[in-house]
């Protein structure tokens, strides 16, 4: 098999997205992580921030070559139909997942016929957690290692930590 997009927002990339992207990369020659925009999302981290992330992140899990990651504020169809890929993979962790995984996958076929969705299990050991959950552990402080890769959790901190000298600012005011 050769070449799979796998499109997402990553706000920010967790252990559970990375592990999706190396299970790819080892049945297809080339993964394109695109790191793209939902207008349902209001996003943490901006797409260049989410992009030099995903970059750290796949250097320190040990992705080598075959692995591309690209941002984008086009149609994820068009970014496909640029990158001649007809295939898009993306993951499932619950049931609960799956009305929105599908109307997407169907709007998106819909848009360029030949494109086909494929969808991978996420790894049950990651099964709970999603990027809210770890936005939400870390603006109150927490710890959020368990659950995103190291340079992830530093910024985070970092993200959080100007917040909260804001709130704590406007408070005493
Ligand atoms: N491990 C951990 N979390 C996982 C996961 C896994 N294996 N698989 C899914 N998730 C979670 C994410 O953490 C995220 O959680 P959140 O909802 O709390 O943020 C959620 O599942 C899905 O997020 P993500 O995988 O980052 O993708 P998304 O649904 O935000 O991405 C786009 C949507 C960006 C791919 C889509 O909107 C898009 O293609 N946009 C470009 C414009 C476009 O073409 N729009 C039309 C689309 S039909």
């Amino acid at each position: 098999m050769s070449a799979i997009l796998y499109p997402g927002s990553f706000d920010p990339v967790t252990h559970g997205h990375i592990d999706v992207i190396l299970r790819l990369r080892k049945l297809f020659s080339r993964v394109l992580v695109l790191v793209a925009d939902s207008r349902r999302k209001q996003y943490l981290f901006s797409t260049e921030e989410r992009v030099e992330m995903m970059q750290k992140a796949l250097k320190t899990a040990g992705a080598k070559n075959g692995v591309d990651v690209f941002g984008s504020k086009m149609l994820t169809v068009d970014f496909a139909k640029k990158e001649k890929i007809n295939l898009i993979a993306r993951s499932v962790r619950t049931v609960a997942d799956w009305e929105y995984e599908y109307a997407m996958a169907d709007a998106n076929r819909k848009l360029l016929p030949s494109l086909e969705t494929l969808f991978i299990m996420a790894d049950p050991k990651f099964g709970f957690i999603s990027s809210t959950l770890v936005r939400e552990v870390a603006a109150f402080g927490g710890d959020t290692k368990e659950f995103v890769p190291p340079n992830v959790a530093k910024a985070l901190a970092e993200k959080y930590k100007r917040g909260r000298k804001c709130f704590q600012n406007e408070r005493r005011v």
